[in-house]
């Protein structure tokens, strides 16, 4: 057996397919640029929710809820925001969630989500909250309740297109969890719990963060090949740099290549990136002739966030906004099924 599960199939699904070989994600048969360019984040999350927490949903009903659901759960935050105060995001995030009832649905879940980052960001900067406008699409009330004033439309289409993107991606750690934790007939609120849980890790949701100091480092470094052989060497892992399922290039990177490259300022940025990503692959060459360490979506996802104006530390909260999207369809689908997820370990302790 392998202890990551790895090229072990636990389910079967018709939410999304990812191709390393092919070098594509498609949602319900629509593939990244076809989801980008016609029906953003809304528009997505209608097509992967279809027949499971509605039927016939649409792009303009859900950027409806989802702004209701922001207004709701902004009249709720009194219930826990105070014991959130001083600690790091991702604490206040676990109490947030925990706080949604049993009840809560799916529309209310990614309400809570966006409204609950928002929060946390304004608290911890000691800034007055601003309530949502339910008007907004959740890319563009999430920037505006952050920064105070309705945001650039170019940063609201960036950050559309990386919650479009990210929303869903297959049986990783965090959706694995919500299916377990939804085989069981818990509530939809301790799906995403659990999967929040299990999304917080540098090896997941946590990388984006350390991948932007990874970034800063590298370019502060002398040598920038002496400097990624030293790390290598030492057994470190590069952050940003490897995929269980992507081993060639990862089509959600591409997608929010094309977002920042529109942003103009940025260029500099990108073409450092891009320099990382061609001096890794020599070093990689050069130490481990044959291998490969291709770059994940998390370097440019971390300069999409950093050039839309997110704190580092809020990166991981922010890709949950997109990811909850994912999480919820597949605890749907696997409460469907109504068959508990059970698999069996192999005992290798003292004789018995
Ligand atoms: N930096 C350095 N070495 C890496 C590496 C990285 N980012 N990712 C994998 N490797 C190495 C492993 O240490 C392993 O080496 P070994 O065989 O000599 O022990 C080898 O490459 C094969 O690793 P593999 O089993 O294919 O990777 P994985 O499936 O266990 O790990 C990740 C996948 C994502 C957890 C891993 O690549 C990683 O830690 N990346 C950095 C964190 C990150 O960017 N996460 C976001 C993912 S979207």
């Amino acid at each position: 057996m392998s202890g990551g599960l790895e090229g072990v199939v636990v389910a079967e699904t018709v939410l999304s397919h990812s191709d390393s070989a092919r070098g594509m994600v498609w949602l319900r048969g629509h593939d990244l640029p076809d989801l980008v360019g016609n029906y953003g984040f809304e528009g997505t999350v209608a097509l992967l929710w279809d027949g499971f927490a509605g039927d016939g949903l649409t792009r303009a009903g859900l950027t409806e809820a989802f702004g209701a659901a922001r207004v709701a759960a902004f009249s709720g935050l009194d219930v826990w925001l105070d014991l959130a105060r001083g600690r790091p995001l991702l604490e206040g995030g676990r109490l947030g969630l925990a706080c949604q009832p049993d009840t809560a649905t799916p529309t209310q879940l990614v309400g809570a989500m966006t409204v609950t980052v928002a929060a946390l960001l304004r608290v911890s900067k000691d800034m007055p909250l601003l309530a949502p406008d339910p008007g907004l699409s959740t890319a563009a009330d999430l920037l505006r309740m952050w920064h105070g004033s309705p945001a650039d439309p170019a940063l609201v289409a960036a950050l559309d297109t990386y919650f479009t993107v990210m929303a869903e991606s297959g049986l990783n750690g965090s959706t694995f969890t919500a299916r377990i934790v939804a085989s069981t007939r818990a509530s939809l609120a301790a799906a995403v719990l659990g999967a929040w849980c299990a999304f917080t890790g540098p090896l997941h949701g946590g990388a984006p963060g350390p991948t932007l100091d990874m970034l800063d480092a590298a370019q502060a470094a002398p040598d920038l090949d002496a400097w990624l052989e030293a790390k290598l060497c030492a057994g470190e892992r590069l952050m940003g740099f490897g995929h269980r399922v992507f081993r060639g290039n990862d089509p959600r990177a591409e997608a929010m290549r094309q977002a920042l490259a529109q942003m103009g300022p940025l260029a500099g940025r990108l073409a450092f990136a891009s320099r990382v990503e061609a001096r890794v692959a020599a070093v990689i060459e050069r130490l481990k002739p044959g291998r490969t360490l291709p770059p994940n979506v998390e370097i440019m996802a971390a300069l999409l966030l950093d050039a839309v104006g997110f704190p580092r530390e809020a990166f991981t909260a922010v890709f949950a906004v997109g990811r909850c999207a994912g999480w919820i369809a597949h605890a749907l689908e696997q409460a469907q099924t109504g068959r508990l997820i059970r698999p069996a370990s192999k005992y290798v302790g003292p004789a018995i």
